[in-house]
């Protein structure tokens, strides 16, 4: 009626769709993330975790167990646990986790990461990860929630409440508050300096205007990406590094939304298999950002440009050379490899909800998907 479609608008704050509206929120996402986070002699205020440097320092194995995009939010922070702490993490779907034998010690952390605080995988393995002497860390965007309740320690995610299904801004809240368990740990291990963690912070929360300016900047560019994916009937998305983490990430996005068929790999790998699939036109969505790998993405380009695939880079503002070979370039300010995957995964949603949309599809609400997942 006529009434509903008001109230609908009023909703999604004048935005066509929740998944708009929720990509728009998450500068606002970072910052509020990121409040009172940095006490003022320079270190870190995470009391909620409830473990003092001392017990910090004694964990010497962690695992990031979650499900689904908060999965890959737990694969961008064992590339950050591991360089800034250099404590051993894994990443592992909950689903894996419990029904395995894996090696717990009281020392042993588990980071459990879900945006609605009750899918029932997750939550049997912060139980069975409990039972066998672990500490459990939850990273949820529901107060109060059972995984908030369950461990031993939590973290909020400042997402706000998230109501499309395939998940956004709580992706980036979920990176943001596992960069500061990350800065931490590097703190409580001695490996960072509060010099550093100061610095590392201020660059963090700038990536708040970064998301900002590429909204302001690079919406033709996605526009044109998407139309180059549309009629596509696979799509390919690479990167090393960091860049393979994105990668998973905007495969998931774009599968999720737009029933689009995509594969996501790392760029090294794609001689094993995948490139046996590129023809004429087949769209490989890269992820070319200033990083230490960025030399071997482009030669790993290189062997998919010369089988005539269609190249969507995302690179780093400044880099014109990158448009020798791709055939679409979406550009994201310069930040740290250690930040790139909250800057370059905002693309990749929008990307991923123009496909879905050029291809007819409900954006908020795709076929066959729940917003949490309760049973198994
Ligand atoms: C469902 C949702 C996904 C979400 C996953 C994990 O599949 O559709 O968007 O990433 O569950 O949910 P959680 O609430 O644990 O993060």
């Amino acid at each position: 009626t006529h009434i509903d479609w008001d109230i609908d608008m009023a909703e999604k704050g004048g935005y066509p769709d929740f998944m708009l509206k929720e990509i728009y929120e998450q500068p606002r996402v970072v910052r509020d993330t990121l409040v009172g986070r940095l006490a003022p002699n320079g270190e870190l205020d995470i009391d909620e975790l409830g473990l003092s440097f001392e017990e910090l320092n004694v964990i010497d194995r962690i695992y990031v167990i979650a499900c689904g995009t908060s999965y890959h939010a737990g694969l961008i922070a064992k590339n950050l646990i591991e360089s800034w702490a250099r404590i051993p993490c894994e990443v592992e779907a909950a689903s894996e986790f419990r029904y395995r034998d894996p090696i717990i010690t009281p020392s042993t952390l588990v980071v459990a990461v879900s945006q609605s605080g009750e899918t029932a995988d997750t939550l049997a393995a912060i139980r069975d990860a409990r039972i066998k002497g672990a500490k459990v860390f939850g990273i949820t965007n529901v107060i109060g929630s059972p995984v908030a309740r369950e461990s031993d320690g939590v973290i909020y995610t400042k997402a706000n409440k998230e109501i499309a299904v395939a998940s956004t801004k709580s992706f980036i809240g979920q990176i943001v508050s596992l960069t500061l368990l990350a800065l931490l740990l590097g703190q409580a291990k001695g490996r960072l300096t509060t010099g550093q963690v100061r610095m590392l912070f201020h660059e963090l929360g700038d990536t708040s205007a970064q998301i900002q300016r590429i909204f302001d900047t690079q919406l033709d560019a996605i526009h044109e990406a998407a139309c180059a994916c549309q009629g596509a009937q696979s799509a390919l998305f690479v990167g090393r590094g960091m860049g393979a983490a994105i990668s998973y990430e905007g495969a998931l996005k774009l599968k999720e939304v737009s029933y689009l068929h995509a594969e996501a790999y790392a760029a090294g790998e794609m001689k094993h298999g995948p490139i046996a699939l590129i023809e004429p036109g087949f769209p490989v969505i890269a992820v070319t950002t200033k990083s230490p790998t960025y030399d071997k993405v482009v030669s790993n380009l290189k062997e998919c440009e010369a089988r005539g695939a269609r190249i969507i880079a995302l690179a780093t503002e400044g880099d014109e050379d990158i448009k020798r070979i791709a055939d679409h370039v979406i550009y994201i300010p310069p930040v740290r490899d250690a930040f790139s995957a909250i800057t370059a995964s905002v693309p990749l949603q929008l990307l991923a909800r123009e496909v879905a949309l050029m291809r007819g599809c409900n954006v908020d609400q795709p076929r066959n998907l729940a917003k949490s997942v309760t049973v198994e």
